[in-house]
């Protein structure tokens, strides 16, 4: 690091009034301080506070035309079509056309777990599994079943790169092909206290976090992942978040289907049970594809059914999508917008005391990957039973807790 670096660093924060994030700096080795004055040279300032300032004016109010968007029920299909679904589907599978990409770059704020996500244990007497060996068990199973190994990409972020990567290293992959599991990191951005000012995690690092789980498809295409795919001849791929541990990865019924039908994408639901719950919901705006609010879902639409008696709006989104590697391709080169997430970030403060805040004190702005749908016509909307498919982990203490996660996961599979 040179004198103009610093100048230009110190230019940089009076600008943007930021000039708190040297508090600490005459206190700093060497390495300290080239590591601050090279990140606040990289980060891009006019982007965040411009994000803030727009998400401060914004009247979020809802302005296109909202319709639904229908769904197709697994349980209302008849043998039959699962049975020719399941053809189509399985041909890609054993064709080694089809690959699983893992988002698991999130902060897991909400669970306050140290440590990536992926590598918390669940209690599942007799074994403690981690949920990276859960979603590997479901993965491996697929490989089993058709006789391939599937290529599996996992998404980091650059908190959790690192010590995600010794995990699977330390655990010899839990057994998976370790030439098939491919890392890539996706984006991040600054957080930004409410009163507009970043924040500090150590006094020579200024607080950065992962940009959302829509920043997949730019990842995907800026880590050279697209180019690996089409190397390996992938076709399709599976979307899902690391925390649900009933996520069917590999389901040929789905994918056959979402051939089928000539879709390029596809996403699971599951039926949302009570009207005003605050939960987005499937629906079209101004006829795309497209998440509706809960702030935006009243008592009489979610109440809306058609002719037959099936509710139009009850379709939740649970983190389980399907694309064709074409529209994947499409969506990567597209910048998705930013929603703004109110989180609790542990910060570094004026007397270089660390704060761990009870509550959320920062907003954060992530890119949502349902966001990419708008950009199609059309997709399948595939409503599964949450009983069977969906198991998140969230938070200790509210609906989505590991002990409801261990509930569910063994009165599916069972006791492990
Ligand atoms: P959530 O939106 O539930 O976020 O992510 P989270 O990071 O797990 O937890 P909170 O909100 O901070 O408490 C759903 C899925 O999307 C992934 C997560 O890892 C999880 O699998 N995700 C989220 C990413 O991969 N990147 C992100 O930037 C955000």
């Amino acid at each position: 690091m040179n004198k103009s670096d610093l100048e230009n660093s110190m230019k940089i924060l009076k600008k943007y009034n930021q000039e708190h994030l040297l508090n600490f700096y005459d206190s700093l080795t060497d390495e300290e301080k080239d590591i601050l004055i090279r990140q606040i040279l990289s980060i891009d300032f006019d982007e965040i506070f411009s994000l803030y300032d727009k998400s401060m004016t914004d009247n979020f109010s809802l302005t296109q035309k909202v319709t639904p968007l229908p769904y197709i029920d697994k349980y209302s299909i008849s043998e039959h079509d699962i049975k020719l679904y399941k053809s189509i589907g399985e041909e890609i599978i054993k064709n080694n056309q089809f690959a699983v990409v893992t988002m698991a770059g999130g902060q897991g704020s909400r669970l306050g777990y140290k440590g990536p996500k992926g590598t918390y244990l669940l209690n599942l007497k007799p074994v403690r599994k981690s949920l990276f060996e859960i979603m590997c068990d479901d993965i491996k199973r697929a490989n089993e079943k058709y006789a391939v190994v599937i290529p599996w990409f996992i998404m980091t972020s650059d908190e959790n790169d690192a010590p995600t990567k010794a995990f699977f290293e330390m655990n010899n992959f839990f057994g998976y092909p370790k030439e098939s599991v491919y890392f890539f990191r996706q984006g991040k951005l600054p957080i930004i206290s409410v009163d507009r000012n970043l924040l500090l995690q150590e006094p020579y690092l200024i607080r950065e976090a992962a940009n959302g789980n829509g920043n997949v498809f730019a990842s995907m295409k800026n880590d050279g992942i697209l180019d690996v795919m089409s190397t390996l001849g992938i076709k399709w791929i599976s979307f899902g978040g690391i925390d649900n541990v009933l996520l069917q990865n590999v389901d040929s019924v789905f994918l056959g289907l979402t051939i089928y039908s000539k879709n390029q994408i596809a996403s699971k639901s599951i039926f949302k049970e009570t009207p005003l719950e605050k939960t987005a919901v499937y629906c079209k705006k101004d006829g795309k594809p497209a998440i509706l609010d809960y702030v935006d879902i009243t008592f009489e639409l979610s109440e809306l059914k058609d002719t037959s008696g099936n509710y139009l709006y009850r379709d939740a989104n649970m983190l389980s999508h399907l694309m064709s590697i074409d529209a994947v391709k499409l969506v990567s080169d597209i910048n998705l917008p930013y929603h703004r997430a109110y989180k609790k970030n542990a910060f570094v403060n004026e007397e270089g005391v660390k704060e761990v805040p009870d509550k959320p004190n920062v907003f954060k702005f992530e890119n949502f990957i349902f966001d990419a749908f708008y950009f199609f016509d059309d997709m399948l909307l595939f409503r599964v039973d949450a009983n069977k498919e969906f198991a998140p982990i969230k938070d200790f203490t509210g609906k989505f807790n590991p002990d409801s996660a261990i509930a569910k996961y063994v009165a599916f599979w069972g006791s492990v």
